[in-house]
């Protein structure tokens, strides 16, 4: 059944239509990679800016030769290591890509996803497949066929449902354009996984407020509801009279005041913790809260990832 599902799926890429697909980390919104306007479409559907570019989907490793210049053997190491799986990497790109995918950059970013529906899409497809996240330009990414139902639903030409993405956030993006191997965006391979690999990384610096990737913006993934992180026990009495919702890791310190808690991982598991983490701020989303507060979490492994979105879905100063 689900592979009829796919071979749909694979007709309306073919045909230059958009599919929204599972991978392991966040559901993504497809197009073949060579035809420009259908990944404008993506662009329209996501209200996502032009600047910035998309990641192709390959799903094995001879396609990657077809679309860069070449690969380094750092880069090399690290696909070989972590793919299929959520790591991208960014080469110099081959000259026949189309421009809209990488917003006019000489650059390419690649991955081969591990999610068997994402793998097969790609397959039947015939051609790599350009997808950024199935959700609209900066708000939270979708980790169910719901989440994206609920955003884009009859914007985009089939949903492809593979049940909920086992890591929940995004891949990993290394860049191999300078000397260094340089760490983009942290996601689901740990820099403590990829310098076991390469050696040391060097970190672009996001909190200074240059994103590293053109798409990454300071303030992204927000929800409608405020976000607090770096909480100060006093506001509980300054904002009594507020709907306060709790995201915390493990257990919450105090259960008081709050109207809704979500706890990422009971058992205080960082992989559990990242699964759940877009489908719980989701759920703080619909509640009309005033404001939800985000308590941080221990920067080891996959909590840099998660603290990297906490903060950029985060208000910087004070709310009302
Ligand atoms: O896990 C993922 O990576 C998911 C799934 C669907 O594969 N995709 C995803 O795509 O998160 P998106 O478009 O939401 O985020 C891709 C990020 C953007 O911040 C973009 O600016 C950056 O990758 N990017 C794309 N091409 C780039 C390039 N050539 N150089 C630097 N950054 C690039
Ligand atoms: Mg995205």
């Amino acid at each position: 059944m689900k592979e009829k599902e796919v071979l749909h799926a694979a007709e309306i890429i073919k045909k230059g239509g958009i599919v929204a697909f599972p991978t392991e980390t966040v559901y993504g919104l497809g197009a073949d990679t060579f035809n420009p306007i259908a990944v404008a479409r993506i662009f329209e559907v996501k209200k996502r800016p032009f600047f910035d570019p998309l990641i192709v989907h390959v799903a094995n490793s001879a396609d990657v030769e077809k679309l860069v210049k070449e690969i380094p053997l750092n880069a090399k190491k690290l696909t070989e290591r972590f793919w299929p799986g959520p790591l991208t990497v960014v080469l110099l790109k081959e000259e026949d890509i189309p421009d809209i995918v990488t917003a006019g950059l000489p650059t390419l970013a690649i991955r081969m996803p591990s999610h068997p529906m994402a793998l097969s899409l790609i397959r039947e497809s015939d051609s790599p497949i350009a997808a950024p996240s199935a959700n609209l330009f900066g708000y939270v990414s979708p980790t169910t066929a719901e989440h994206v139902r609920e955003q884009l639903g009859d914007q985009v030409d089939l949903i492809l449902d593979g049940g909920a993405c086992p890591v929940g956030v995004e891949s990993t993006i290394v860049s191999f354009l300078e000397e260094k191997p340089r760490l983009l965006r942290p996601g689901g391979v740990s820099l403590e996984e990829i310098e076991s690999i390469i050696g040391k990384v060097e970190i672009s610096q996001n909190e200074k407020g240059k994103p590293s990737a053109p798409g990454l913006l300071p303030s992204h993934y927000a929800p409608r509801t405020p976000i607090i992180l770096d909480w100060d026990d006093k506001y509980l009495v300054i904002y009594k009279e507020k709907n306060i919702g709790l995201l915390t890791f493990q257990e919450p310190r105090n259960h008081l005041k709050f109207h809704h808690i979500e706890v990422l991982s009971k058992k205080g598991d960082l992989r559990e913790a990242a699964a759940n983490l877009f489908a719980a701020i989701r759920r703080l989303d619909r509640l009309n809260l005033d404001f939800i507060l985000a308590e941080t979490i221990p920067e080891i492994g996959l909590g840099r990832a998660i603290m990297d979105r906490l903060r950029r879905a985060s208000i910087k100063g004070k709310i009302n």
